[in-house]
């Protein structure tokens, strides 16, 4: 079984190592020469314009998939006449674009925040429709918080709006949300779909931090979140693992944004739920059966940002589990994270206090749960 991952980073990464006990075989395609899943995969390294290079790469897989949204449509579309491509190639397309994403969603039913397209020869007139506060993005290309400012005045709204120097914007009402959650999914090629508890994500700074799963008292939340994923999923007839970003309001829950992909706040499927979402993504689009999203215990997931801490002091604490991606480190750079299980929340909250003590973890103190 060969899979062709558009993408070489770290969620190509462990797509790949999650590939090896099943006999799957990945080749990451990525320009980059350092990506770090061609440490653990094939890299065959080509621009994403390289008709002849796509061409080598479809020929060698059985299925194609993408580990970031940015891939260009196009790319995606060409590899498809060859050999199949999921999940759609049509998700890329939606969730590439700030501004076709909350009209999709919108469109399926999903609440969102309130949002407008910016116009840019009259910016004051979006505005209009969402009020202040609010967030400027750019439509494409945005993560981790990049392409995104919180203005709280017309002043500083403009001011946010020259800054992108004509890129297509979009502005959202700023949401003041009692936590964000993100609730993931996988659906297979007959429409079977299963999902993961909800994770609760603590972001600082626009990265995400740390998150926990099963969110605490989200029970409740779980089968309107369920519903949000099997209309976006089934609108799309979508093939693979999705990602559907929320912020809880009281009961209700908006949608912020969707991935097409395996997630950062899904990391601690790995060893925190009976499938994790890289096999069940691996499993989904090879047209296997899906395993069981159900959660071993609780878990915490902490990224480990810019620089990565001493290891030992890490290893030694119980039901620690630490994942590194061969990256060089650099300022705001995800270069690996931790997954701490645990039996309950009372001791993974015990246990997370003595891990970031232990290891100068510099997770903010405003973290808690
Ligand atoms: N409309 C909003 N209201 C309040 N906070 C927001 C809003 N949009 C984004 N944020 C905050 O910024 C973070 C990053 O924004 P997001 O749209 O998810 O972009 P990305 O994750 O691609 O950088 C969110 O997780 C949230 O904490
Ligand atoms: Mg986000």
């Amino acid at each position: 079984m060969e899979v062709g991952i558009l993408g070489g980073g770290q969620l190509g990464r462990m797509l790949a190592l999650a590939g090896y006990p099943l006999g799957v075989r990945c080749t990451v395609y990525d320009p980059a020469p350092d990506a770090c899943a061609g440490q653990v995969a094939p890299h065959m390294r080509a621009p994403f314009d390289d008709a002849d290079a796509l061409a080598r790469f479809a020929q060698d897989t059985q299925v194609i998939t993408y580990e970031f949204e940015n891939v260009p449509v196009e790319t995606a579309r060409r590899l498809e006449a060859q050999v199949p491509v999921r999940p759609t190639p049509r998700a890329l397309e939606l969730f590439q674009d700030r501004l076709l994403e909350k009209q999709f969603l919108q469109q399926v039913g999903i609440p969102t925040p309130a949002f407008a397209p910016i116009d840019l020869e009259n910016p004051a007139d979006a505005l209009e429709q969402v009020g202040c506060p609010c967030v400027v993005k750019t439509r494409r290309g945005g993560y981790d918080g990049k392409g995104q400012a919180v203005a709280h005045t017309l002043d500083e709204y403009l001011k946010a709006v020259a800054r992108w120097g004509g890129m297509p914007l979009i502005v959202e009402a700023f949401v003041p949300f009692e936590r964000e959650l993100s609730a993931i999914g996988v659906r297979g090629r007959n429409g079977e779909m299963h999902a993961y508890p909800l994770v609760q994500n603590h972001h600082h700074e626009g990265i995400l931090r740390l998150s926990l799963a099963p969110a605490p008292d989200s029970n409740t939340l779980l089968p309107t979140a369920q519903e949000y994923l099997k209309r976006l999923m089934d609108a799309l007839q979508y093939v693979g693992v999705l990602a559907l970003e929320l912020f809880q309001v009281g009961d209700q829950l908006l949608a912020n944004e969707v991935a097409p992909r395996v997630h950062n706040s899904g990391h601690w499927t790995i060893e925190g739920a009976h499938t994790s979402q890289f096999e069940n993504h691996l499993r989904a689009i090879l047209d296997l059966p899906l395993g069981s999203t159900a959660p071993r215990g609780v878990s915490a997931m902490v990224n480990l940002i810019g620089d990565i801490p001493p290891i030992a002091p890490i290893l030694r604490i119980e039901g620690a589990h630490l994942h590194l991606y061969g990256k060089t480190p650099r300022a705001g750079r995800k270069v690996g994270h931790i997954t701490l299980c645990a039996d309950d929340y009372k001791s993974l909250k015990r246990a997370l206090a003595r891990m970031i003590s232990r290891a100068s973890l510099s997770l903010p103190e405003w973290v808690s749960f």
